[in-house]
């Protein structure tokens, strides 16, 4: 894994956003997989302000989200197709039949976590995931405990990850417990992974990551065994 090490969160924002230009930049189609959270905010906000400036297109630019609560509609302030739409899809001339993000107020969910792997392997797979990191561990909503072969799929949010987006929502109450994410199996076929680590309350698990063993119960260090992983760290995280 190649670890850039940044002074501050805009300084990581800005390289993780030069690195996906120059991804989209260089190729005729690119799939790009997308995180949400708090830590790709600025990320997509030099992506915004590089299109009013650059007008990079995003015409050949296909985008799957990582996960979706379950039971939210899109059009509510804190579901991830409205996060996409508000920092990104908004900002930038990507087709809106290009951006992918599970469906999580569908009856079927097991169907669509099916479809949604599908769809995935018949853009030819990821090109470049963009992955957050949660505090224990998660990627995606990938829990501690989750098998690291398993692709998209319906998953219970544990106790800590609640807290922790409790900040988005009122209150505790307020998050959905259950939610469809990509599985660790489908974010490993990526071809490429820019984790992005910011923040003090984040340490612990950079930590682990970088020296820990790899476990399942600590699902960030199956990105051990990737050939092609990009950690950028500000100096809070590291
Ligand atoms: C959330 C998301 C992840 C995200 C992670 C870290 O629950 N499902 O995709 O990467 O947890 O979030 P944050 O960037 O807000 O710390």
């Amino acid at each position: 894994m190649k670890v850039i090490r940044t002074t501050n969160h805009q300084e990581m924002s800005k390289i993780a956003a030069n690195i996906i230009l120059d991804r989209i930049k260089s190729s005729s189609h690119i799939t790009l997989g997308l995180a949400t959270g708090g830590t790709p905010i600025q990320t997509y906000a030099y992506l915004a302000e590089d299109y009013l400036e650059n007008q990079t297109s995003y015409q050949h630019v296909v985008t799957f989200n990582l996960d979706e609560y379950i039971g939210l509609p899109k059009d509510d302030p804190n579901s991830y197709h409205y996060y996409m739409h508000q920092h990104l899809f908004s900002k930038v001339n990507i087709p809106r039949d290009q951006t992918f993000i599970p469906n999580g107020l569908t009856e079927d969910l097991a169907a669509e976590c099916e479809t949604y792997e599908q769809k995935i392997q018949q853009y030819n797979g990821i090109d470049l995931q963009l992955l957050g990191l949660g505090k224990n561990g998660h990627i995606g909503f990938n829990e501690p405990g989750t098998p690291f072969d398993q692709h998209t799929h319906i998953v219970s949010l544990t106790r800590s990850t609640i807290q922790a987006n409790a900040r988005f929502f009122g209150t505790v109450e307020e998050v959905p417990k259950q939610a469809i994410t990509m599985g660790i199996g489908s974010i490993m076929e990526s071809k490429e992974i820019l984790l992005l680590v910011s923040g003090k309350e984040k340490n612990q698990a950079l930590n682990k990551l970088l020296h820990g063993r790899i476990d399942e119960q600590f699902p960030a260090s199956i990105l051990n065994n990737h050939e092609n992983v990009t950690i950028i760290a500000d100096e809070d995280a590291i």
